[in-house]
């Protein structure tokens, strides 16, 4: 930032930078009018000239002024830094200073909080939406990283940065991004529906979960994982974390994150009035002040949290997770899931064939009793040792065929999948890093000796990055996916994740 820049609109000097967000970098600085500390959030250079950004940026200032209330960080100002060349010119937010950091760096830092406290951080910050909503003005990014704490350690809301007033109909949300972290992304956002005040709550819930646990319920190793868990997954019990945590404390986060909308708490209100029913104490403490001493705090080290080896600690999630998702929603969320909701890519043989996205999105993925390879043309072993990573929920891991130097040289190689009983199956989609390759589906009552006793189910398709192959509703316990052809030049085939969608 140039000297000439570092005053900007003639009134806020530019003191030292505090951090860098996924569209801003935001700034300590002076408002030599006022003579007070404020904190000025200035758009990145490089997004500036994108005409959704900017609109975005102004919506923020817009959507946030019109609110004022203690849980809220105040907006005072926007403007336009000044520049020669308009085309440079970078829009600005003017807000209160808040010294005390974020709540993602709390927990960073001290690990998860006792109970109660937590409880009382999700009050404030229900307390701060229920304002907000009043005004028809959905938060959409609520994550520990936009909970400001005051130099009195008193809890803000940041940054209904990408909030827009529900009754307004802008281009902001016809643009098909995605807008949130997929880490405290709701089911429905993730089936592309617009968010609304239930969506923060679902948020609320995720935070919680995580003030408590120490992890997020769903950590995934990539975002596509994450978002395919907001949909199907259910949250690890938050007790089998920490046996404190009361009964009626964990209903209300899974309340909150029920995967219906309609399930959870009908107003952020609703859920504040729960949270405060559920403590046990008389009324919530407040949830920073008086500082907190973490020698009289029960607190678990995010370390001792994780329950699985790969779970990740909140603050590695989040160098990881809380991005503003326009790319990589766009990449992950608009491109990739909705070849998994958005109905057939392949021909869907069946009658009961799905054709829309959000029907498959509401589908229960059926339990795979065993996956076992399945090579009855030729050695009879194909990496079994690898089968288990077409389950593992990580599309970052896959199951290979074994190299064949010129083609497979056989009619098929492929997966077997047990269902534990028949079950009527909508679909089956595959995720894979080989695309190319054909890939057909295969059905059969009984253990098959070989695919020529399984009856194929829809015409063979070459595979995608992700692939839905239909299978019309069809009942059946034993299904094959069977990879007739390798992707050229490629002498094998991956399989990263196989999962069967009830009818
Ligand atoms: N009003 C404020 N007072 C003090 N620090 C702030 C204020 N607003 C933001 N910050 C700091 O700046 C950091 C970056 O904020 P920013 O909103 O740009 O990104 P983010 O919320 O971390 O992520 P995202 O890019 O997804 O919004 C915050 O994490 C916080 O540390
Ligand atoms: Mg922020």
């Amino acid at each position: 930032m140039s000297s000439q820049a570092a005053l900007l609109a003639d009134r806020y000097r530019l003191e030292s930078r505090i951090a860098a967000g996924g569209m801003a970098t935001v700034w300590l600085a002076r408002d030599e009018v006022l003579a007070r500390s404020v904190a000025v959030k200035l758009l990145h250079p490089h997004l500036a000239g994108g005409p959704s950004f900017l609109h975005r940026f102004k919506q923020e200032a817009i959507a946030a002024a019109r609110l004022s209330h203690p849980r809220i960080v105040s907006i005072f100002d926007t403007g336009s830094s000044t520049s020669s060349d308009e085309e440079c010119a970078q829009p600005f937010i003017v807000m209160e200073y808040c010294s005390g950091g974020t709540l993602a760096s709390l927990l960073g830092d001290e690990g998860p909080l006792e109970p109660d406290r937590a409880l009382a951080v999700a009050s404030d910050i229900c307390d701060a939406l229920s304002h907000a909503h009043r005004f028809g003005i959905v938060h959409r990014d609520v994550k520990p990283a936009n909970i400001l704490l005051t130099g009195e350690r008193e809890l803000k809301v940041a940054d209904f940065g990408i909030a827009k007033a529900a009754f307004e109909t802008t281009d902001v949300t016809r643009t098909g991004s995605i807008l949130g972290s997929v880490a405290y992304i709701s089911p429905e956002q993730v089936e592309g529906a617009e968010p609304d005040q239930r969506s923060d709550i679902y948020a609320v819930g995720i935070l919680l979960y995580e003030l408590l646990a120490g992890r997020p319920p769903f950590p995934g190793e990539n975002h596509l994982s994450v978002a395919m868990a907001h949909v199907h997954e259910q949250p690890p019990s938050l007790r089998g974390f920490r046996a404190q945590i009361p009964r009626r404390t964990e209903q209300v986060v899974m309340k909150a994150l029920s995967k219906d909308p309609d399930e959870r708490f009908s107003s952020a209100e609703d859920m504040r009035l729960a949270l405060g029913e559920s403590s046990g104490a008389t009324a919530l403490i407040s949830p920073f002040s008086p500082p907190h001493s973490p020698t009289t705090a029960t607190r678990v080290h995010p370390r001792d949290a994780a329950e699985q080896p790969r779970a990740q600690t909140a603050s590695q999630t989040r160098n990881l997770v809380p991005i503003f998702v326009v790319v990589a929603a766009a990449v992950l969320l608009g491109l990739v899931l909705p070849r998994i909701f958005d109905g057939p890519q392949k021909p869907d043989p069946g009658p009961a064939a799905s054709g829309n996205g959000s029907a498959d999105a509401r589908s229960p993925i059926l339990e795979i009793t065993e996956p076992r390879d399945f090579d009855p043309l030729g050695d009879e072993e194909e990496h079994s040792e690898d089968v288990s990573a077409v389950v593992d929920g990580n599309p970052g891991t896959y199951w290979t065929t074994e190299s064949y130097e010129d083609g497979l040289g056989k009619a098929g190689v492929g997966l077997l999948f047990d269902l534990g009983r028949t079950r009527a199956v909508k679909a089956a989609v595959i995720t894979s890093d080989t695309p190319g390759m054909t890939v057909e589906l295969r059905a059969a009552d009984e253990p098959p000796a070989d695919s020529a006793t399984m009856t194929p189910v829809g015409a063979p398709a070459g595979a995608e990055e992700v692939t839905r192959l239909g299978a019309g509703g069809r009942r059946a316990r034993y299904w094959l996916v069977w990879i007739t052809d390798l992707p050229d030049a490629l002498n094998s085939a991956h399989i990263a994740e196989v999962r069967f969608l009830g009818a």
